[in-house]
């Protein structure tokens, strides 16, 4: 297995574009199962998930063509299968997403039952239950989920008790080709879902409240061909402002999107960062000084990100003074912390919360990833420690993140990749 090799101690310095947002190119990939027309989509990180969901379109017959730019050319409309075998979904979660667009446009779906994961139980009853009050008919047969519907789903109200994207994202889609309007209330309000939106109204769907908590589908009975550009890369974004901050560095990120990063920069400007924002630019600048502990809460968009929790772990590690980490989303997404003390940090779990304790430096460690965010967070430890770390486990990481020890090296960053 490959292996990242970083040595520490560089303060990053220069300017990398941002990719596609993986978090929007999954669903809205999915999303092209509910038309009968080829939908192109543009702007798709190259990353490991994104090829696999190519891969689990492509396995039930729908027609793909890949440009050199990953621009993607999918058309449903000649469909062999419509199973989710479990050899893909259970290396990515998030392939229970093509669950509700095939039930909605083939009225006939069978998806393998997604596992648990390192950073939680992680389970899709709230998607089960949004199909049901459309109409589908749900049977668990043999650890699989097969939805069946007579004719189209019906349009319903679904109120969600727990805010879930992956949720909000099933219904919505499934939504707007059933007969009638559907209401979704306490629906994610997540960039992506906004991203996801926008991209079936370009397919013809009728869906207004997009952005809000509240989304309204006036189903239609197709949807068509479209061409529709992935958003940028939030959490890439953010990650390497962290990076920068944690290394006291200077960065400029282009192609990115600065309006669906508040909470984000609000803690990063309480750390002591300057930022800069353009149109589609952000910059940051900590003029050589060491960060500041800040104390964080996740919660649903707007507020602060789960996936961003990791990063600022690592941050606080080495910044002054003392932050406390409050995870609310996920009940084990404080692994990582146990890696970084490996390295030397301060870390202490009490339940949900993290407590660190910055110190001046970390030291180089073997450590291995966990999952995708935290992997992120024991690269920007591995970037401020004295010494060469070793990460194993980097699949987390190319699953999330296009390209990183490039963009990495273009920073100043001594990274290397092993193959092993
Ligand atoms: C998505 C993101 C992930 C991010 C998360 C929260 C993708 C591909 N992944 O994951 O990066 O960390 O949102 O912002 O977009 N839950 C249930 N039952 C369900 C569904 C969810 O109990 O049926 C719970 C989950 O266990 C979790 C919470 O709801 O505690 C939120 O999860 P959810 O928003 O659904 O996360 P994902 O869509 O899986």
């Amino acid at each position: 297995m490959d292996k990242l090799i970083i040595e520490g101690g560089v303060t990053l310095n220069g300017e990398i574009r941002i990719s596609g947002a993986k978090n929007s190119a999954l669903p809205i990939l999915a999303a092209t199962l509910l038309s009968a027309e080829p939908v192109t989509i543009t702007n798709l990180p190259h990353l490991h998930d994104v090829t696999t969901m190519i891969e689990l379109l492509g396995c039930m017959g729908v027609g793909i063509s890949i440009d050199e730019k990953m621009s993607v050319e999918a058309d449903a409309g000649q469909l062999t299968s419509s199973v989710a075998p479990y050899e893909l979904v259970k290396t990515m979660r998030a392939s229970i997403l093509v669950l509700g667009p095939l039930l909605a446009h083939f009225h006939d779906a069978k998806v393998s039952f997604p596992g648990g994961c390192a950073i939680g139980s992680r389970p899709v009853d709230l998607h089960l239950r949004a199909l049901e009050a459309l109409g589908a008919k749900i049977e668990i047969e043999d650890g699989y989920i097969h939805a069946t519907c007579d004719g189209r789903l019906k349009g319903a109200r679904i109120l969600f008790d727990i805010v879930t994207v992956g949720g909000t994202e099933n219904a919505v889609m499934a939504a707007t080709l059933a007969e009638g309007q559907s209401i979704i209330e306490n629906a994610a309000r997540e960039p992506e879902i906004v991203d996801l939106c926008n991209c079936l109204v370009a397919m013809g769907a009728k869906i207004s409240g997009i952005g809000s908590d509240t989304l309204i589908v006036d189903g239609v009975e197709r949807l068509h061909g479209a061409e529709y550009a992935v958003m940028p890369d939030r959490i890439e974004t953010g990650t390497y402002l962290v990076a920068a901050a944690a290394t006291r560095g200077k960065i400029k990120l282009k192609d990115t999107d600065p309006n669906q990063l508040d909470a984000v920069l609000l803690k990063l400007e309480e750390a002591g960062a300057h930022i800069e924002r353009g149109e589609d630019w952000l910059s940051l600048d900590m003029k050589g000084k060491r960060p500041k502990a800040v104390s964080i809460r996740t919660a649903p968009y707007p507020a602060f990100p789960t996936d961003m929790q990791a990063q600022f772990t690592a941050m606080n590690a080495v910044a002054e003074g003392v932050g406390t980490v409050v995870e609310t989303i996920f009940e084990n997404r404080l692994i990582q912390a146990h890696e970084m003390n490996r390295m030397g940090a301060n870390i202490q779990i009490e339940g949900n919360t993290a407590i660190v304790t910055g110190i001046e430096v970390l030291k180089a460690a073997p450590v291995m990833a966990t999952d995708l965010r935290a992997s992120a967070s024991l690269v920007i430890a591995a970037l401020v420690a004295e010494g060469e770390t070793h990460i194993e486990r980097i699949y987390h990481i190319d699953r999330g993140y296009e390209c990183i020890e490039e963009k990495l090296q273009s920073l100043g960053a001594k990274i290397r990749r092993v193959a092993g």
